[in-house]
Protein backbone atom coordinates (compact mmCIF):
# COMPACT_ATOMS: atom_id res chain seq x y z
CA UNK A 1 0.00 0.00 0.00
CA UNK A 2 1.38 3.39 -0.58
CA UNK A 3 1.98 5.38 1.85
CA UNK A 4 0.67 9.19 1.37
CA UNK A 5 2.41 12.63 1.87
CA UNK A 6 1.96 16.10 1.43
CA UNK A 7 5.67 16.76 0.13
CA UNK A 8 8.21 13.98 -0.95
CA UNK A 9 11.70 15.14 -1.31
CA UNK A 10 13.92 12.83 -3.70
CA UNK A 11 17.76 13.96 -2.22
CA UNK A 12 19.53 14.38 1.16
CA UNK A 13 21.78 16.93 0.43
CA UNK A 14 21.51 20.22 1.98
CA UNK A 15 18.83 21.47 -0.93
CA UNK A 16 16.72 18.53 -0.09
CA UNK A 17 17.17 18.11 3.89
CA UNK A 18 16.59 21.75 4.02
CA UNK A 19 13.57 21.83 2.01
CA UNK A 20 12.04 18.91 3.67
CA UNK A 21 12.54 20.76 7.68
CA UNK A 22 11.30 23.63 6.21
CA UNK A 23 8.26 21.96 4.53
CA UNK A 24 7.76 20.02 7.63
CA UNK A 25 7.59 22.92 9.78
CA UNK A 26 4.76 24.92 7.53
CA UNK A 27 2.99 21.83 8.69
CA UNK A 28 3.00 19.16 5.95
CA UNK A 29 3.39 15.69 6.13
CA UNK A 30 6.75 15.15 4.59
CA UNK A 31 8.82 12.40 3.18
CA UNK A 32 12.85 12.82 2.49
CA UNK A 33 14.55 10.02 0.32
CA UNK A 34 17.91 9.70 0.21
CA UNK A 35 20.30 7.08 -1.27
CA UNK A 36 23.83 7.95 0.09
CA UNK A 37 25.16 5.09 2.24
CA UNK A 38 27.98 4.94 4.24
CA UNK A 39 30.41 2.89 4.84
CA UNK A 40 28.62 -0.11 6.21
CA UNK A 41 25.77 0.06 4.50
CA UNK A 42 23.47 2.46 6.60
CA UNK A 43 21.81 6.48 5.30
CA UNK A 44 24.26 8.84 4.74
CA UNK A 45 22.21 11.92 4.60
CA UNK A 46 23.57 15.27 3.65
CA UNK A 47 24.39 14.58 -0.09
CA UNK A 48 27.39 15.64 -1.67
CA UNK A 49 28.28 18.52 0.97
CA UNK A 50 27.99 16.34 3.80
CA UNK A 51 30.08 13.04 2.50
CA UNK A 52 32.35 14.22 -0.26
CA UNK A 53 31.91 17.90 -0.54
CA UNK A 54 31.84 21.19 1.63
CA UNK A 55 32.40 19.89 5.03
CA UNK A 56 35.29 16.65 5.20
CA UNK A 57 37.33 19.34 2.63
CA UNK A 58 36.76 21.53 4.76
CA UNK A 59 38.01 19.26 7.52
CA UNK A 60 41.06 18.29 5.89
CA UNK A 61 42.03 21.98 4.83
CA UNK A 62 41.91 22.58 8.63
CA UNK A 63 44.12 19.71 9.46
CA UNK A 64 46.95 20.29 6.64
CA UNK A 65 46.54 24.19 7.78
CA UNK A 66 47.41 23.24 11.31
CA UNK A 67 50.51 21.20 9.65
CA UNK A 68 52.06 23.71 7.57
CA UNK A 69 51.40 26.96 10.53
CA UNK A 70 53.51 24.37 12.77
CA UNK A 71 56.01 23.18 10.34
CA UNK A 72 56.45 26.81 8.79
CA UNK A 73 55.04 29.87 11.34
CA UNK A 74 54.96 28.30 14.96
CA UNK A 75 59.40 29.24 14.94
CA UNK A 76 57.98 33.03 14.22
CA UNK A 77 55.77 32.77 17.49
CA UNK A 78 59.01 31.73 19.27
CA UNK A 79 57.45 28.03 19.80
CA UNK A 80 60.31 24.87 18.47
CA UNK A 81 58.92 21.45 17.62
CA UNK A 82 61.65 19.09 17.77
CA UNK A 83 59.75 16.98 15.48
CA UNK A 84 57.05 17.41 13.40
CA UNK A 85 54.98 14.59 11.54
CA UNK A 86 51.73 13.68 9.81
CA UNK A 87 49.70 10.77 10.51
CA UNK A 88 47.56 10.75 6.95
CA UNK A 89 45.19 7.94 8.62
CA UNK A 90 44.38 9.95 11.46
CA UNK A 91 43.96 13.05 9.69
CA UNK A 92 41.30 11.23 7.25
CA UNK A 93 39.75 9.21 9.99
CA UNK A 94 39.06 12.62 11.79
CA UNK A 95 37.62 13.79 8.48
CA UNK A 96 35.35 10.92 8.78
CA UNK A 97 34.48 11.13 12.35
CA UNK A 98 32.99 14.85 11.07
CA UNK A 99 31.32 13.70 8.33
CA UNK A 100 29.36 10.94 10.70
CA UNK A 101 28.47 13.88 13.06
CA UNK A 102 26.79 16.01 10.32
CA UNK A 103 25.08 12.56 9.15
CA UNK A 104 24.19 11.34 12.54
CA UNK A 105 22.92 15.09 13.05
CA UNK A 106 20.23 15.13 10.06
CA UNK A 107 18.77 12.08 10.80
CA UNK A 108 18.21 13.58 14.06
CA UNK A 109 16.58 16.84 13.03
CA UNK A 110 14.56 14.80 10.43
CA UNK A 111 13.25 13.06 13.75
CA UNK A 112 12.82 16.49 15.68
CA UNK A 113 11.15 17.89 12.90
CA UNK A 114 8.44 14.60 11.91
CA UNK A 115 10.04 13.91 8.51
CA UNK A 116 9.51 10.67 7.74
CA UNK A 117 12.93 9.38 5.94
CA UNK A 118 13.54 6.70 3.52
CA UNK A 119 17.43 5.37 2.79
CA UNK A 120 16.89 4.54 -1.19
CA UNK A 121 17.21 5.35 -4.53
CA UNK A 122 13.90 7.06 -5.39
CA UNK A 123 11.98 6.84 -9.03
CA UNK A 124 9.06 8.65 -10.45
CA UNK A 125 6.61 5.80 -11.25
CA UNK A 126 3.75 7.25 -12.66
CA UNK A 127 0.92 10.63 -12.00
CA UNK A 128 -1.67 9.45 -9.97
CA UNK A 129 -4.80 12.04 -9.10
CA UNK A 130 -3.63 14.74 -7.44
CA UNK A 131 -0.20 13.55 -7.26
CA UNK A 132 2.83 11.13 -8.16
CA UNK A 133 3.79 7.83 -6.85
CA UNK A 134 7.80 7.43 -6.30
CA UNK A 135 8.93 3.61 -5.96
CA UNK A 136 11.90 3.71 -3.11
CA UNK A 137 13.29 -0.43 -3.31
CA UNK A 138 9.63 -2.22 -2.92
CA UNK A 139 8.08 0.74 -0.96
CA UNK A 140 5.30 3.04 -2.73
CA UNK A 141 5.02 6.68 -1.49
CA UNK A 142 2.80 9.43 -2.95
CA UNK A 143 3.53 12.84 -2.39
CA UNK A 144 0.48 15.92 -3.72
CA UNK A 145 3.99 17.55 -4.38
CA UNK A 146 7.07 16.72 -5.39
CA UNK A 147 10.74 18.24 -4.45
CA UNK A 148 13.86 16.76 -6.42
CA UNK A 149 17.36 18.01 -4.68
CA UNK A 150 19.08 14.93 -6.37
CA UNK A 151 22.38 16.87 -7.04
CA UNK A 152 25.32 16.57 -8.82
CA UNK A 153 28.41 14.43 -9.53
CA UNK A 154 31.68 14.91 -10.87
CA UNK A 155 32.45 15.22 -14.48
CA UNK A 156 35.34 12.80 -15.88
CA UNK A 157 37.60 13.60 -19.01
CA UNK A 158 36.33 11.67 -21.67
CA UNK A 159 37.52 8.41 -21.80
CA UNK A 160 39.49 8.23 -18.54
CA UNK A 161 36.55 7.12 -15.96
CA UNK A 162 37.61 8.02 -11.98
CA UNK A 163 39.44 4.79 -10.53
CA UNK A 164 39.57 6.39 -7.36
CA UNK A 165 42.97 5.49 -6.91
CA UNK A 166 45.09 7.21 -9.71
CA UNK A 167 42.53 8.86 -11.75
CA UNK A 168 40.45 10.95 -8.63
CA UNK A 169 37.03 12.58 -8.51
CA UNK A 170 36.45 14.80 -5.19
CA UNK A 171 35.66 11.57 -3.59
CA UNK A 172 39.18 9.83 -4.47
CA UNK A 173 40.52 13.10 -3.38
CA UNK A 174 39.20 13.24 -0.40
CA UNK A 175 40.71 9.92 0.91
CA UNK A 176 44.20 9.79 -0.20
CA UNK A 177 46.22 7.63 2.05
CA UNK A 178 49.73 8.85 2.02
CA UNK A 179 51.12 11.88 0.99
CA UNK A 180 51.66 11.39 -3.10
CA UNK A 181 55.19 12.65 -4.04
CA UNK A 182 53.75 14.62 -7.53
CA UNK A 183 50.27 15.08 -7.42
CA UNK A 184 48.32 16.11 -10.78
CA UNK A 185 45.06 18.00 -10.54
CA UNK A 186 43.38 19.08 -13.98
CA UNK A 187 41.24 21.99 -13.57
CA UNK A 188 41.58 25.38 -11.77
CA UNK A 189 38.50 25.69 -10.31
CA UNK A 190 37.28 25.49 -6.76
CA UNK A 191 37.95 21.81 -6.09
CA UNK A 192 41.47 21.82 -7.52
CA UNK A 193 42.63 24.81 -5.80
CA UNK A 194 41.21 23.70 -2.42
CA UNK A 195 42.05 19.89 -2.31
CA UNK A 196 45.78 21.25 -4.29
CA UNK A 197 46.64 23.21 -1.46
CA UNK A 198 45.66 20.47 1.01
CA UNK A 199 48.00 17.99 -0.28
CA UNK A 200 50.65 20.49 -1.01
CA UNK A 201 50.75 21.72 2.79
CA UNK A 202 51.28 18.02 3.46
CA UNK A 203 54.42 18.20 1.50
CA UNK A 204 52.88 17.04 -2.28
CA UNK A 205 54.44 18.81 -5.11
CA UNK A 206 51.11 19.59 -6.85
CA UNK A 207 51.30 21.15 -10.47
CA UNK A 208 47.52 21.94 -11.63
CA UNK A 209 46.51 22.40 -15.57
CA UNK A 210 43.93 24.75 -16.38
CA UNK A 211 42.31 25.25 -20.09
CA UNK A 212 41.31 29.18 -19.79
CA UNK A 213 43.94 31.54 -19.73
CA UNK A 214 42.70 33.64 -16.98
CA UNK A 215 43.40 32.25 -13.58
CA UNK A 216 39.87 32.40 -11.28
CA UNK A 217 37.94 34.06 -14.38
CA UNK A 218 34.48 34.08 -12.03
CA UNK A 219 36.72 36.26 -9.04
CA UNK A 220 37.20 40.27 -9.61
CA UNK A 221 40.59 40.50 -11.84
CA UNK A 222 42.55 42.17 -9.33
CA UNK A 223 41.72 39.97 -6.63
CA UNK A 224 42.27 36.92 -8.45
CA UNK A 225 45.67 38.40 -9.36
CA UNK A 226 46.33 38.95 -5.32
CA UNK A 227 45.51 34.88 -4.90
CA UNK A 228 47.55 33.67 -8.13
CA UNK A 229 50.69 35.59 -6.18
CA UNK A 230 50.40 34.12 -3.32
CA UNK A 231 49.43 30.46 -4.11
CA UNK A 232 53.12 30.80 -6.31
CA UNK A 233 54.63 31.97 -3.57
CA UNK A 234 53.63 29.05 -1.39
CA UNK A 235 54.30 26.51 -4.58
CA UNK A 236 51.16 25.55 -5.70
CA UNK A 237 52.02 25.44 -9.50
CA UNK A 238 49.33 26.75 -12.13
CA UNK A 239 49.54 26.15 -15.33
CA UNK A 240 46.84 28.24 -17.27
CA UNK A 241 45.93 27.99 -20.85
CA UNK A 242 46.62 24.41 -21.85
CA UNK A 243 45.05 21.71 -23.79
CA UNK A 244 44.90 18.37 -22.26
CA UNK A 245 45.92 15.41 -24.41
CA UNK A 246 46.33 11.62 -23.68
CA UNK A 247 46.42 10.43 -20.10
CA UNK A 248 47.98 6.85 -19.61
CA UNK A 249 47.51 4.99 -16.12
CA UNK A 250 50.60 3.00 -15.46
CA UNK A 251 51.57 0.87 -12.36
CA UNK A 252 53.90 3.78 -11.71
CA UNK A 253 51.34 6.31 -11.81
CA UNK A 254 49.58 9.05 -14.40
CA UNK A 255 51.05 10.57 -17.24
CA UNK A 256 49.70 13.42 -18.59
CA UNK A 257 50.40 14.79 -22.45
CA UNK A 258 49.00 18.15 -23.03
CA UNK A 259 50.25 21.49 -24.58
CA UNK A 260 51.04 24.66 -22.80
CA UNK A 261 49.91 28.11 -23.32
CA UNK A 262 52.17 28.52 -26.57
CA UNK A 263 51.11 25.58 -27.77
CA UNK A 264 54.40 23.42 -26.85
CA UNK A 265 54.35 19.86 -26.37
CA UNK A 266 54.58 18.61 -22.39
CA UNK A 267 54.41 15.90 -20.01
CA UNK A 268 53.49 15.41 -16.29
CA UNK A 269 54.56 12.34 -14.95
CA UNK A 270 52.28 12.23 -11.40
CA UNK A 271 51.54 9.59 -8.66
CA UNK A 272 47.88 10.55 -8.78
CA UNK A 273 45.70 12.87 -10.67
CA UNK A 274 42.48 14.76 -9.52
CA UNK A 275 40.09 15.86 -12.11
CA UNK A 276 38.33 18.70 -11.11
CA UNK A 277 36.59 20.01 -14.22
CA UNK A 278 33.21 20.50 -12.93
CA UNK A 279 29.76 18.53 -11.92
CA UNK A 280 26.78 17.33 -14.02
CA UNK A 281 23.66 17.84 -12.78
CA UNK A 282 22.57 14.07 -11.31
CA UNK A 283 18.68 12.19 -13.08
CA UNK A 284 20.32 8.76 -11.96
CA UNK A 285 17.41 6.54 -11.62
CA UNK A 286 15.21 9.43 -10.87
CA UNK A 287 13.07 8.08 -13.89
CA UNK A 288 11.91 11.33 -14.82
CA UNK A 289 10.90 9.95 -18.27
CA UNK A 290 7.83 8.27 -16.47
CA UNK A 291 6.47 11.82 -15.95
CA UNK A 292 7.71 13.47 -18.64
CA UNK A 293 9.68 15.59 -16.30
CA UNK A 294 11.86 17.82 -18.56
CA UNK A 295 15.55 18.12 -18.71
CA UNK A 296 17.81 20.41 -20.96
CA UNK A 297 20.84 19.23 -22.99
CA UNK A 298 23.39 19.21 -19.99
CA UNK A 299 21.16 16.80 -18.32
CA UNK A 300 19.93 19.14 -15.54
CA UNK A 301 16.36 19.61 -14.64
CA UNK A 302 14.45 22.58 -16.42
CA UNK A 303 13.26 24.86 -14.02
CA UNK A 304 11.70 28.47 -13.72
CA UNK A 305 13.32 31.74 -11.43
CA UNK A 306 10.80 29.75 -9.12
CA UNK A 307 11.76 26.11 -8.98
CA UNK A 308 9.03 25.20 -10.77
CA UNK A 309 9.77 22.53 -13.20
CA UNK A 310 7.31 21.94 -16.53
CA UNK A 311 5.19 19.29 -14.32
CA UNK A 312 2.38 21.13 -11.74
CA UNK A 313 3.39 19.94 -7.93
CA UNK A 314 6.88 19.26 -9.02
CA UNK A 315 9.17 21.32 -8.08
CA UNK A 316 13.60 21.20 -8.59
CA UNK A 317 16.60 22.48 -6.36
CA UNK A 318 20.36 22.88 -5.76
CA UNK A 319 23.04 21.25 -8.03
CA UNK A 320 20.36 19.56 -10.38
CA UNK A 321 19.35 22.86 -11.88
CA UNK A 322 20.57 26.00 -13.50
CA UNK A 323 23.00 28.20 -11.10
CA UNK A 324 25.75 27.93 -9.15
CA UNK A 325 26.39 24.53 -7.61
CA UNK A 326 26.69 25.92 -3.98
CA UNK A 327 25.24 24.17 -0.94
CA UNK A 328 24.16 27.29 0.76
CA UNK A 329 22.04 28.26 -3.09
CA UNK A 330 20.66 24.41 -2.72
CA UNK A 331 19.72 25.54 0.75
CA UNK A 332 17.64 28.96 0.05
CA UNK A 333 16.17 27.23 -3.30
CA UNK A 334 14.47 24.59 -0.38
CA UNK A 335 13.20 27.21 1.96
CA UNK A 336 12.18 29.42 -1.01
CA UNK A 337 10.05 26.12 -2.41
CA UNK A 338 8.70 25.00 0.75
CA UNK A 339 7.28 28.13 1.25
CA UNK A 340 6.11 28.66 -2.30
CA UNK A 341 4.34 25.06 -1.39
CA UNK A 342 2.46 26.93 1.07
CA UNK A 343 1.91 29.98 -0.90
CA UNK A 344 4.18 31.82 0.53
CA UNK A 345 6.90 34.05 -0.99
CA UNK A 346 9.80 32.29 -0.67
CA UNK A 347 12.30 34.35 -2.77
CA UNK A 348 15.89 33.76 -3.37
CA UNK A 349 18.39 36.84 -4.18
CA UNK A 350 20.66 35.49 -7.25
CA UNK A 351 22.57 38.25 -7.19
CA UNK A 352 23.56 38.18 -3.05
CA UNK A 353 24.95 34.17 -3.46
CA UNK A 354 28.50 34.70 -1.73
CA UNK A 355 31.29 32.57 -3.46
CA UNK A 356 33.64 31.56 -0.87
CA UNK A 357 37.35 29.37 -1.47
CA UNK A 358 38.78 28.07 1.65
CA UNK A 359 42.30 28.53 0.27
CA UNK A 360 45.05 30.35 2.08
CA UNK A 361 44.65 33.15 1.51
CA UNK A 362 40.73 32.70 1.46
CA UNK A 363 38.97 34.67 -1.52
CA UNK A 364 34.90 35.16 -1.06
CA UNK A 365 32.73 37.86 -2.81
CA UNK A 366 29.32 38.77 -3.48
CA UNK A 367 27.84 40.82 -5.53
CA UNK A 368 29.88 42.09 -9.19
CA UNK A 369 33.37 42.20 -10.24
CA UNK A 370 34.69 44.93 -11.39
CA UNK A 371 34.74 43.96 -15.30
CA UNK A 372 31.32 42.89 -15.11
CA UNK A 373 30.91 46.36 -14.36
CA UNK A 374 32.53 47.92 -16.73
CA UNK A 375 31.07 45.35 -19.23
CA UNK A 376 27.75 46.80 -18.16
CA UNK A 377 29.13 50.10 -18.64
CA UNK A 378 28.01 51.37 -15.05
CA UNK A 379 29.47 53.86 -13.14
CA UNK A 380 31.45 52.92 -10.29
CA UNK A 381 33.73 53.69 -7.10
CA UNK A 382 36.44 51.21 -5.97
CA UNK A 383 37.93 51.33 -2.36
CA UNK A 384 40.77 48.54 -1.45
CA UNK A 385 42.25 48.42 2.08
CA UNK A 386 45.12 45.55 2.74
CA UNK A 387 45.70 43.43 5.43
CA UNK A 388 48.97 44.53 6.04
CA UNK A 389 47.49 47.73 6.90
CA UNK A 390 45.66 45.80 9.87
CA UNK A 391 46.70 45.34 13.38
CA UNK A 392 44.69 41.89 13.78
CA UNK A 393 46.06 40.85 11.08
CA UNK A 394 49.73 41.63 11.85
CA UNK A 395 49.24 40.27 15.50
CA UNK A 396 47.60 37.23 13.64
CA UNK A 397 50.91 36.59 11.52
CA UNK A 398 49.01 36.71 7.97
CA UNK A 399 48.69 40.21 6.09
CA UNK A 400 48.23 38.64 2.80
CA UNK A 401 45.73 40.19 0.72
CA UNK A 402 42.87 42.77 1.05
CA UNK A 403 39.24 44.12 0.77
CA UNK A 404 37.67 45.27 -2.42
CA UNK A 405 34.47 47.73 -2.20
CA UNK A 406 32.37 48.65 -5.61
CA UNK A 407 29.49 51.28 -5.20
CA UNK A 408 27.73 52.84 -7.68
CA UNK A 409 29.20 56.26 -8.65
CA UNK A 410 26.06 58.25 -8.19
CA UNK A 411 24.17 57.04 -5.27
CA UNK A 412 27.35 55.03 -3.61
CA UNK A 413 24.59 51.95 -3.16
CA UNK A 414 27.51 48.78 -2.93
CA UNK A 415 27.43 46.85 -5.79
CA UNK A 416 30.19 44.62 -5.06
CA UNK A 417 32.71 43.34 -2.29
CA UNK A 418 35.44 41.15 -3.15
CA UNK A 419 38.26 39.68 -0.06
CA UNK A 420 40.91 37.94 0.00
CA UNK A 421 43.07 36.95 2.86
CA UNK A 422 42.54 35.58 6.53
CA UNK A 423 39.09 34.37 7.31
CA UNK A 424 37.35 35.86 4.13
CA UNK A 425 34.84 33.29 4.53
CA UNK A 426 33.32 34.98 7.67
CA UNK A 427 33.91 38.71 6.85
CA UNK A 428 32.10 38.34 3.25
CA UNK A 429 28.67 37.80 5.55
CA UNK A 430 29.14 41.60 6.45
CA UNK A 431 29.03 42.70 2.72
CA UNK A 432 25.96 40.21 2.32
CA UNK A 433 23.66 41.56 4.54
CA UNK A 434 25.00 45.52 4.01
CA UNK A 435 24.27 44.49 0.32
CA UNK A 436 21.11 42.89 0.86
CA UNK A 437 19.86 45.92 3.10
CA UNK A 438 20.79 48.16 -0.13
CA UNK A 439 23.28 49.65 2.29
CA UNK A 440 26.51 52.13 0.88
CA UNK A 441 30.18 52.14 1.27
CA UNK A 442 28.92 55.23 3.87
CA UNK A 443 26.57 53.28 6.25
CA UNK A 444 29.14 50.45 6.30
CA UNK A 445 32.09 53.29 6.40
CA UNK A 446 30.13 54.59 9.62
CA UNK A 447 29.26 51.57 11.77
CA UNK A 448 31.42 50.99 14.62
CA UNK A 449 34.35 47.76 13.97
CA UNK A 450 35.17 46.16 17.10
CA UNK A 451 39.19 47.13 17.41
CA UNK A 452 41.42 44.82 16.42
CA UNK A 453 39.71 42.77 14.30
CA UNK A 454 39.90 42.16 10.68
CA UNK A 455 36.61 43.76 10.09
CA UNK A 456 37.71 46.65 10.47
CA UNK A 457 39.71 45.93 7.25
CA UNK A 458 35.97 46.10 5.86
CA UNK A 459 35.11 49.22 7.06
CA UNK A 460 38.32 50.73 6.46
CA UNK A 461 37.54 49.49 2.71
CA UNK A 462 34.39 50.88 2.49
CA UNK A 463 35.96 54.57 3.33
CA UNK A 464 38.55 54.36 0.51
CA UNK A 465 35.49 54.39 -1.69
CA UNK A 466 35.17 57.68 -0.83
CA UNK A 467 39.60 57.66 -0.31
CA UNK A 468 39.56 58.41 3.66
CA UNK A 469 40.98 55.80 4.56
CA UNK A 470 42.54 55.66 8.41
CA UNK A 471 44.75 53.47 8.71
CA UNK A 472 46.71 53.35 5.50
P1 LIG B 1 23.76 16.97 -3.21
O1 LIG B 1 24.47 17.49 -2.03
O2 LIG B 1 24.57 16.36 -4.30
O3 LIG B 1 22.73 15.88 -2.65
C1 LIG B 1 21.95 15.11 -3.48
C2 LIG B 1 21.56 13.85 -2.73
O4 LIG B 1 20.56 13.18 -3.46
C3 LIG B 1 22.71 12.85 -2.55
O5 LIG B 1 22.71 12.37 -1.23
C4 LIG B 1 22.37 11.73 -3.53
O6 LIG B 1 22.83 10.47 -3.12
C5 LIG B 1 20.85 11.78 -3.48
N1 LIG B 1 20.19 11.22 -4.65
C6 LIG B 1 20.46 11.43 -5.96
N2 LIG B 1 19.56 10.78 -6.72
C7 LIG B 1 18.71 10.16 -5.88
C8 LIG B 1 17.56 9.36 -6.06
N3 LIG B 1 17.08 9.07 -7.28
N4 LIG B 1 16.94 8.88 -4.96
C9 LIG B 1 17.40 9.17 -3.71
N5 LIG B 1 18.48 9.93 -3.49
C10 LIG B 1 19.11 10.43 -4.55
N6 LIG B 1 29.48 24.24 -1.77
C11 LIG B 1 29.55 25.27 -0.90
O7 LIG B 1 28.62 26.07 -0.85
N7 LIG B 1 30.62 25.43 -0.06
C12 LIG B 1 31.67 24.59 -0.09
O8 LIG B 1 32.62 24.77 0.67
C13 LIG B 1 31.65 23.51 -0.99
N8 LIG B 1 32.66 22.64 -1.04
C14 LIG B 1 32.61 21.60 -1.91
C15 LIG B 1 33.69 20.74 -1.98
C16 LIG B 1 33.69 19.67 -2.86
C17 LIG B 1 34.87 18.75 -2.91
C18 LIG B 1 32.54 19.46 -3.68
C19 LIG B 1 32.47 18.28 -4.62
C20 LIG B 1 31.45 20.31 -3.63
C21 LIG B 1 31.49 21.40 -2.76
N9 LIG B 1 30.43 22.31 -2.69
C22 LIG B 1 30.50 23.36 -1.83
C23 LIG B 1 29.24 22.16 -3.52
C24 LIG B 1 28.09 21.51 -2.71
O9 LIG B 1 28.53 20.28 -2.20
C25 LIG B 1 26.87 21.33 -3.59
O10 LIG B 1 26.54 22.55 -4.20
C26 LIG B 1 25.69 20.85 -2.75
O11 LIG B 1 25.98 19.64 -2.11
C27 LIG B 1 24.45 20.70 -3.61
O12 LIG B 1 23.41 20.27 -2.80
P2 LIG B 1 22.19 19.43 -3.40
O13 LIG B 1 21.28 19.18 -2.27
O14 LIG B 1 21.67 20.08 -4.61
O15 LIG B 1 22.84 18.05 -3.90
P1 LIG C 1 34.86 24.55 -11.35
O1 LIG C 1 33.83 24.87 -12.35
O2 LIG C 1 35.00 25.40 -10.15
O3 LIG C 1 36.29 24.52 -12.04
C1 LIG C 1 36.58 23.68 -13.13
C2 LIG C 1 37.82 24.22 -13.82
O4 LIG C 1 38.26 23.24 -14.73
C3 LIG C 1 37.53 25.49 -14.61
O5 LIG C 1 38.49 26.46 -14.30
C4 LIG C 1 37.62 25.02 -16.05
O6 LIG C 1 38.06 26.02 -16.93
C5 LIG C 1 38.60 23.89 -15.94
N1 LIG C 1 38.49 22.89 -17.00
C6 LIG C 1 37.36 22.37 -17.54
N2 LIG C 1 37.67 21.46 -18.48
C7 LIG C 1 39.02 21.38 -18.53
C8 LIG C 1 39.94 20.63 -19.29
N3 LIG C 1 39.54 19.73 -20.20
N4 LIG C 1 41.27 20.82 -19.09
C9 LIG C 1 41.71 21.71 -18.16
N5 LIG C 1 40.88 22.46 -17.42
C10 LIG C 1 39.55 22.30 -17.59
O7 LIG C 1 34.59 23.01 -10.97
P2 LIG C 1 35.15 22.10 -9.79
O8 LIG C 1 36.39 22.66 -9.23
O9 LIG C 1 35.13 20.73 -10.34
O10 LIG C 1 34.03 22.24 -8.71
C11 LIG C 1 32.67 21.97 -9.05
C12 LIG C 1 31.77 22.87 -8.29
O11 LIG C 1 31.70 22.47 -6.93
C13 LIG C 1 32.24 24.32 -8.22
O12 LIG C 1 31.88 25.06 -9.36
C14 LIG C 1 31.48 24.81 -7.05
O13 LIG C 1 30.19 25.16 -7.45
C15 LIG C 1 31.44 23.60 -6.14
N6 LIG C 1 32.46 23.74 -5.10
C16 LIG C 1 32.37 24.78 -4.23
C17 LIG C 1 33.31 24.96 -3.25
C18 LIG C 1 33.21 26.15 -2.37
O14 LIG C 1 32.17 26.78 -2.38
N7 LIG C 1 34.22 26.46 -1.59
C19 LIG C 1 34.43 24.04 -3.08
C20 LIG C 1 34.46 23.01 -4.08
C21 LIG C 1 33.49 22.87 -5.03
Amino acid sequence: MSKNFDVIVIGGGPGGYIAAIRAAQLGFTTACVDEWKNDKGGPAPGGTCTNVGCIPSKALLQSSEHYEHAAKHFAEHGIGLKSLSIDVAKMVARKDQVVKQNNDGILYLFKKNKVSFFHGRGSFVKAVDGGYQIAVGDELLTGKQVVVATGSSARALPGLPFDEDKILSNDGALRIGAVPKKLGVIGAGVIGLEMGSVWRRLGAEVQVLEALPAFLGAADEQIAKEAQKAFAKQGLKVELGVKIGEIKTGAKGVSVAYADAKGAEKTLDVDKLIVSIGRVPNTTGLNPEAVGLKLDERGAIVVDDECRTNLPGVWAVGDVVRGPMLAHKAEEEGVAVAERIAGQHGHVDFGLIPWVLYTSPEIAWVGKTEQQLKAEGRAYKAGTFPFMANGRARALGDTTGMVKFLADAATDEILGVHIVGPMASELIAEACVAMAFKASSEDIARICHAHPSLAESVKEAALAVDKRTLNF
